[in-house]
């Protein structure tokens, strides 16, 4: 089966470790790339045709490159990637492929990133389009902004494209500077999807965008990094309230990636439940089930915990002790599933992973 598709490309999700709702803003972020991925087995065509199969959604669809058509489903990620790259003056042929993988959808893993990345890193290598990985990340981000229409940072891109195994990829995100942050090798990483669905994560995050640009205005500030915290008493109590959490979160990430180089996970740990209180308190976007998670983890020896992503819904994200591992994610999912049992959740261990993985088999 596999001959037929010369290419074979692994991407993964990612998981945010802290740093949230900061990269809108020119701040900081620590995500690490999952082993949860997106799997795209495809073949270059001699014509302007896409056929591509999901196999999440049971689905083919066939579109020429030029389609623009929004279906406001799955193919509007493979049209976009193919609308932005015409955009910068490229132009890859068609393909036929398929898309399978292991990586919940729409669940705050960064389903969409990883699936835009597995169609541009196999575009550029299929037709030697020469892009750098920085590159298609930031492509990535304009299939989402100008395309799909979702006004998101760069963290999950960046995270999906440039991750390195057994490390957390720490980037500014106005300067787009990064490095590779080691993962002690004891620790791994509770992911748990709440089953609480996002309902609100559009709204709810592009007001918050609002917010926050409208506080860096009024302080005259460029980027989250820039602010005074002192000055945030002069802003009315939603901007304060609002950019006061992105601020501090900046300073997190930057005491995160710090104890995380010097293996010390505990303090790491501290440091993600301070963030989740805060995030919860200040910029509300956790919810009843999130905060659970959260109380139920540390309750359960897990080093912290978090929501992951944007919020509201989603999933959540604790550090554990390897050895432990398995043990604390079953009580935890035991005392979830019989606190909300009306919620389809699951857990996943996961190992911080690499990027994008584009390979020729034939
Ligand atoms: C979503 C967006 C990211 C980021 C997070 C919040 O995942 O896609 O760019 O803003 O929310 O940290």
């Amino acid at each position: 089966m596999n001959e037929e598709y010369a290419y074979h490309v692994i991407s993964p999700g990612r998981v945010n470790l802290i740093g949230e709702h900061t990269d809108y803003s020119g701040g900081y972020v620590l995500p690490v790339a999952t082993d949860l991925h997106t799997e795209l087995r495809a073949a270059p065509t001699d014509d302007e045709t896409v056929t591509v199969t999901s196999a999440a959604f049971d689905e083919q669809r066939t579109f020429t490159v030029d389609d623009t058509t929004r279906t406001s489903d799955w193919a509007d990620y493979l049209k976009g990637c193919y609308a932005v790259l015409r955009k910068e003056g490229y132009a890859p042929g068609g393909f036929r492929g398929k898309i399978s993988g292991t990586l919940p959808l729409g669940s705050g893993l960064s389903s969409s990133a990883s699936l835009e990345l597995a169609v541009l890193g196999f575009l550029n290598d299929a037709y030697d389009l020469g892009l750098s990985r920085e590159r298609l990340a930031l492509l990535g981000q304009r299939v989402e902004n100008d395309f799909v229409g979702v006004s998101c940072g760069i963290m999950d891109q960046f995270a999906v494209a440039l991750t390195r195994a057994n490390h957390a990829l720490h980037l500014d995100t106005e300067t787009l500077q990064y490095d590779h942050v080691p993962v002690p090798d004891e620790v791994q990483i509770l992911v748990y999807h709440t089953g609480v669905e996002r309902a609100l994560v559009d709204s709810e995050y592009n007001h918050r965008r609002g917010t926050v640009e409208a506080g860096l205005d009024a302080l005259n500030a460029d980027t989250s990094k820039d602010v005074d915290p002192g000055d945030l008493e002069t802003l009315s109590d939603r901007q304060r309230r609002r950019l006061g959490f992105v601020h501090r979160e900046n300073e997190r990430v930057q005491e995160a990636t710090a104890a995380l180089s010097e293996g010390d996970v505990e303090r790491v740990g501290e440091l993600l439940v301070t963030a989740h209180e805060d995030i919860a308190t200040n910029y509300e976007a956790s919810c009843e089930e999130l905060d659970f998670f959260v109380d139920v983890a540390v309750d359960e020896g897990a080093y912290g915990a978090r929501l992951t992503g944007a919020g509201w819904g989603g999933a959540a994200v604790a550090l554990v002790d390897r050895s432990r591992a398995e043990r604390i994610a079953n009580a935890v999912h035991e005392r979830y599933e019989q606190q909300y049992p009306e919620h389809d959740s699951r857990f996943f261990l996961v190992s911080p992973s690499g990027g994008v993985a584009v390979d020729r088999t034939a």
